[in-house]
């Protein structure tokens, strides 16, 4: 299966990130937003993620230059009919997958494969709406995408061998580390990153630390990059109490039930850093 030009659904945080390493590595990238302001805010994205990487001595102003040269905007999902590979990253809704997925088993040849970005939701499900259950599968990026250097590839039980190779070959050409996982709720890192930031929560309530403390133990202890509060508030706490709630719903296993703190700081509008405010205060910075 030759991949040669990519489409990205959606170019919010996720979208930008897998649109900027997929142009990187060299193929035509096709992106698509519901509208024109947030196409265009998803391209100020990757622009200034990919003038970050030049600063950072990480590519060169040519290679930027040549990166964006490759990725066309827009409004139209339609217009992925002639990619080979269309990568979902809508929001994290089954309705809203299916809506998605249901244009693009339409529109797109029966040989293309569709893949899903989602973190909680069931591949199984979104696969099982198309008429090429056989062509679909998961590829989980992790935030930021352009740094993290994990792809999970996640293979159902209709998926064919070929198309989880064809996976595991695009996110190595995107410089990514592949792992392949069954379709279980969370795959692999989200089913043990998710109860860890719930018992971190319930430490917190039930007095045994304070936030700062428990990110900090979790941070030198184990040498984490971000300690849990410090991640909620990096990922979004919306974001990531919809996570735990898809994987309840599906599994009723009471480790993905969130402490209802959590509900109140959405309702609230602390979503973490994108609002100014989460578990910690980012309104000074
Ligand atoms: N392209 C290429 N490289 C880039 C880049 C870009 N656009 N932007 C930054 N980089 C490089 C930098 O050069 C640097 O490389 P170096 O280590 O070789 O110097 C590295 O990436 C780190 O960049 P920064 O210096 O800007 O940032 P920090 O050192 O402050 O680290 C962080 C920031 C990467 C966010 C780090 O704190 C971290 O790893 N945190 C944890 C993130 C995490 O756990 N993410 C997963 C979230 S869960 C998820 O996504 C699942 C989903 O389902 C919800």
């Amino acid at each position: 299966m030759v991949i040669k030009k990519v489409g990205i659904i959606g170019c919010g945080l996720m979208g930008s990130g897998i649109a900027e390493i997929t142009a990187r590595a060299g193929y035509d990238v096709l992106v698509t937003e519901v509208n024109d302001e947030l196409l265009k805010k998803g391209i100020a994205r990757i622009e200034a993620s990919t003038q970050k990487a030049v600063d950072k001595g990480k590519s060169s102003a040519e290679d930027r230059a040549a990166t964006l040269a490759r990725i066309k905007g827009s409004t139209k999902l339609e217009d992925v009919r002639s990619c080979e590979l269309v990568v979902e990253a809508v929001i994290e809704k089954m309705e809203e997958k299916k809506r998605v997925f249901g244009i693009l088993d339409c529109v797109c040849p029966p040989e293309a494969i569709l893949a899903s970005n989602t973190s909680s939701l069931s591949i199984t499900e979104i696969a099982g709406s198309t008429r090429r259950p056989e062509m679909v599968l998961g590829l989980h990026f992790f935030s930021p995408v352009p740094v993290m250097r994990l792809l999970e590839v996640v293979r159902t039980i209709m998926v064919k061998d070929e198309v989880v190779e064809a996976g595991v070959a695009y996110g190595k050409a995107v410089g990514k580390e592949t792992v392949v996982c069954k379709d279980a709720p969370g795959f692999i890192v989200n089913q043990l990153y998710l109860p860890y930031t719930l018992v971190a929560i319930r430490q917190w309530e039930r007095g045994l630390a304070t936030k700062e403390d428990i990110d900090k133990a979790m941070s030198l202890g184990l040498n984490y990059p971000m300690g849990p509060f410090t991640l909620m508030d990096f990922v979004g706490l919306d974001i990531h109490y919809n996570a735990c709630m898809a994987i309840y719903e599906e599994t009723k296993d009471p480790a993905y039930f969130p402490p209802p703190v959590l509900k109140k700081m959405i309702q609230a509008g602390h979503l973490g850093r994108k609002t100014g405010r989460g578990f910690y205060d980012y309104s000074g910075k």
